[in-house]
């Protein structure tokens, strides 16, 4: 904690009031640490009872997170403060930064074209009554959606894929419930989840998807909804094989208690199959962003699903922020109907796998597997996170730590290849390499 914030108040109210606006401030900052509930309430001359129900506010709300011996803290990316990556060290100048997980920008298509012809063609602003799902996008989402065996459902537009999972676990279910998500998983949805309230329950994942034994005990813990990434898992880049596809729909078949959700935020990136789990289970939602092939700032997702879940998304939506602009859903049409533009993605996406496959290649004559089936990261265990992400911040090149991610996974760093050059490749996996392992294990050349 902050040396110079002083927590105060003489009631719970008043005390979880200091500690959110401490955090809203930026006095207390992501990931700092709170006194232990004796000794706040003796600085206080509270009972431990009252501090306790503070703490016990800002961990419902997703503020404050308490992990055993690790004592009380702030969350790293509380939802009233900064953002997580408040929690990565800055680059120091000149380093290159491999820690964002974003697409290189430089392969997104250009929207000015499609703007530009957009503007030529719109005429007055549709009216709330006009206004919703635009048939000719629906049906081009369909369309695409066939073609990669999603069954057929019920069809909604969010605005991004993040988006869709909030309104879809606000739909279904109630604070104190359990989400079985993967892990390591997306550290935006481990924040989404606190922040609403929900209890995760971390499912193992390998290269193949969430692991069927997790997903078991998920369900055995009592999992109301479970967070499946199809493909490019974060940060993994795992994807969901076929078998491992057919041995978790044999698992939730028929479930009527699960909420299944489906993130294909990869989608036409992907480089590998899909092989949804959609409609294993009753309640079921497959989700596909626009944001990785075609803009983070396009801010559209395609939500199909049994036609209970998606009544509730799109009912809600209705009485909340209406719908996703049909401006932007225009774009989209666009975009999806111009062939340079899918060049454009196909090309994007072959140069993200040969930079991963490349960084796979040079980590394996280093003697690591890393993990990278699909997406723009590479996931590497590493012996202890922190002093790998300090030493590869001083040989010049940032990365995201693994904790950001991780609930009971091994440590490791996250690498984000989508703006490695070839020549990196070899520098970059030395840097990897000595930093994952100091002393590197016996027989490995370093
Ligand atoms: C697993 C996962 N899902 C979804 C997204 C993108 O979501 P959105 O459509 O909200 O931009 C990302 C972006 O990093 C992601 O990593």
């Amino acid at each position: 904690m902050s040396a110079r914030y002083q927590l105060s108040g003489t009631t719970a109210v008043e005390i979880s009031a200091g500690i959110e606006s401490g955090i809203r401030t930026g006095a207390l900052s992501p990931g700092a640490p709170l006194p232990p509930v004796r000794a706040l309430a003796a600085d206080l001359g509270v009972s431990p009872a009252t501090v306790a129900r503070a703490y016990q506010e800002l961990r419902q709300r997703g503020l404050l997170v308490t992990a055993g011996r690790h004592g009380t803290r702030v969350r790293p990316n509380p939802p009233v403060a900064a953002r997580r990556s408040a929690l990565r060290p800055p680059p120091l100048p000149g380093a290159r930064d491999l820690s964002r997980g974003e697409p290189d920008r430089r392969l997104l298509p250009p929207l000015g074209p499609h703007l530009a012809a957009l503007a030529a063609d719109t005429g007055p602003s549709v009216s709330y009554s006009d206004a919703g799902v635009l048939p000719e996008l629906a049906e081009a989402a369909r369309a695409r959606l066939d073609a990669d065996g999603v069954p057929a459902g019920e069809l909604t537009i969010t605005g991004g894929a993040l988006d869709g999972i909030e309104r879809l676990l606000g739909a279904h279910l109630r604070p104190g419930d359990a989400v079985a998500v993967e892990d390591p998983g997306w550290a935006n949805l481990l924040d989404l989840v606190a922040a609403l309230g929900l209890r995760p329950i971390g499912v193992p994942v390998d290269d193949e998807g969430p692991m069927v034994a997790g997903v078991a005990a998920a369900l055995a813990a009592g999992a109301r909804a479970l967070v499946v990434t199809s493909r490019a898992q974060n940060p993994t880049g795992s994807a969901v094989s076929a078998e491992r596809a057919e041995a978790l729909r044999a698992l939730l078949a028929g479930r009527r208690d699960l909420l299944l959700i489906e993130d294909d935020h990869a989608a036409e990136l992907a480089r590998v199959p899909l092989h949804p789990l959609a409609g294993a289970t009753a309640s079921w939602a497959f989700l596909r962003s626009v944001s990785k092939p075609f803009g983070p700032d396009l801010r559209l997702a395609v939500l199909v699903g049994d036609e209970t879940t998606v009544a509730r998304v799109a009912g809600r939506t209705r009485v909340g922020a209406g719908w996703v602009s049909t401006v932007l859903q225009r774009l989209v049409l666009a975009l999806w109907s111009d062939p340079a533009v899918d060049e454009l993605v196909r090309r994007a996406a072959q140069s993200y796998e040969q930079r991963r496959d490349g960084l796979l290649t040079a980590l394996a004559e280093h003697g690591l597997r890393a993990h990278g089936r699909s997406g723009i990261n590479v996931w590497l265990p590493v012996a202890d996170e922190t002093s790998a992400v300090t030493a590869l911040r001083d040989a010049g090149w940032a990365v995201a730590p693994g904790a950001l991610y991780r609930i009971a996974a091994a440590p490791a760093v996250r690498v984000t290849v989508s703006s490695l050059h070839t020549d990196d490749l070899a520098p970059l996996a030395a840097a990897l390499a000595h930093a994952a392992y100091p002393t590197p294990p016996p027989g490995f050349p370093t």
